[in-house]
């Protein structure tokens, strides 16, 4: 969880110590301490000092075997991305409003406009698994695996958002992202998951050129169920996309179907609503 009391603690050199730390990690699991110096570019007492500072504070962690080396706990890693943000317009975070298996969501301000802090946090349980099997660095390790994840999402809603107006995928906005967080704008509405909507039909159709609209460009959302969609008077928008795929893949057919047979399930079984699988995937790639 992001521990906003900390952060405001955080002074220059606890950022500079925390990115060479950082920069240490593309190479060694645990950064020895005899290289933070040069990778922090400071002098050998001040990192003593910020290293015992962020171990106070949690957001390291320290190794003595084989060797004294530390290595950033995602609180720190947290840490970074909303330094990095905050230089450039997020100026609040309010309360955390979910917590998925892939990632912590808060609300934020940034430029003076609510929005959705996205934290990443996939990989992280499946690098515990390989964890003792490596003890030198490796871009597998879960700060890598999130920052990929989260730049894959930030790209994706770039992308579906930039179709000319009439298809552009209903998405949510993408403000900005560092590291392993995306700000974006709030999706109106609330999940499909948690609503009673009285027009099942409307939103279905709804919810299906969503899907329609998103292949067009070339995308499958592969993860889409009612947990995964807003719906709104207006419509349905699309949230979590870090796990696309483009319709060349070669899982693509496959991935479509889950898809619409996700969402259709959903609707037979909440609202008794019927329609054939494969004409909606039919009609999706047309
Ligand atoms: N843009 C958004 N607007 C409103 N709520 C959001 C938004 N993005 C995420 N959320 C909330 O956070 C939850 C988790 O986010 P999601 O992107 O689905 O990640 P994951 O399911 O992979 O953890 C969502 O189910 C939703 O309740
Ligand atoms: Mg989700």
């Amino acid at each position: 969880m992001f521990n906003s009391a900390i952060f405001k603690k955080l002074e220059k050199n606890d950022f500079r110590t925390l990115i060479g730390i950082e920069i240490g990690m593309r190479q060694h699991r645990w950064v020895p301490a005899e290289m933070l110096p040069s990778f922090s570019k400071l002098f050998a007492a001040e990192v003593r000092y910020r290293i015992d500072r962020l171990l106070g504070f949690n957001l390291v962690k320290k190794s003595v075997v084989p060797y004294d080396g530390y290595r950033i706990h995602f609180d720190g890693y947290d840490a970074l991305a909303v330094g990095a943000l905050t230089l450039r317009g997020l100026s609040a975070i309010g309360d955390n409003i979910g917590v998925g298996k892939e990632s912590v969501v808060y609300e934020g301000v940034y430029d003076g406009e609510p929005v959705i802090l996205k934290f990443h946090r996939a990989g992280y349980t499946s690098f515990k698994q390989v964890a003792r099997q490596r003890d030198t660095g490796d871009r597998n390790h879960w700060i890598f695996i999130a920052r990929r994840a989260a730049k894959r999402e930030y790209e994706a809603l770039k992308t579906l958002a930039e179709f000319s107006s009439d298809s552009a995928v209903s998405v949510p906005a993408a403000i900005d992202h560092n590291r392993h967080l995306i700000a974006m704008s709030i999706a109106p509405g609330r999940e499909l998951s948690k609503t009673a909507v009285d027009d099942p039909d409307w939103f279905l159709d709804e919810i299906i050129e969503q899907i329609r609209k998103t292949y067009s460009a070339g995308f499958i959302h592969s993860d889409l169920s009612e947990y995964n969609v807003f719906v709104s008077p207006d419509g349905a928008t699309l949230i979590d996309w870090p796990g696309y795929v483009t319709t060349t893949h070669p899982q693509a057919e496959f991935l479509l179907e889950r898809d619409v047979k996700n969402v259709l399930a959903f609707f037979n079984r909440k609202y008794g609503v019927t329609r054939d699988c494969e004409e909606v995937v039919g009609y999706v790639r047309v």
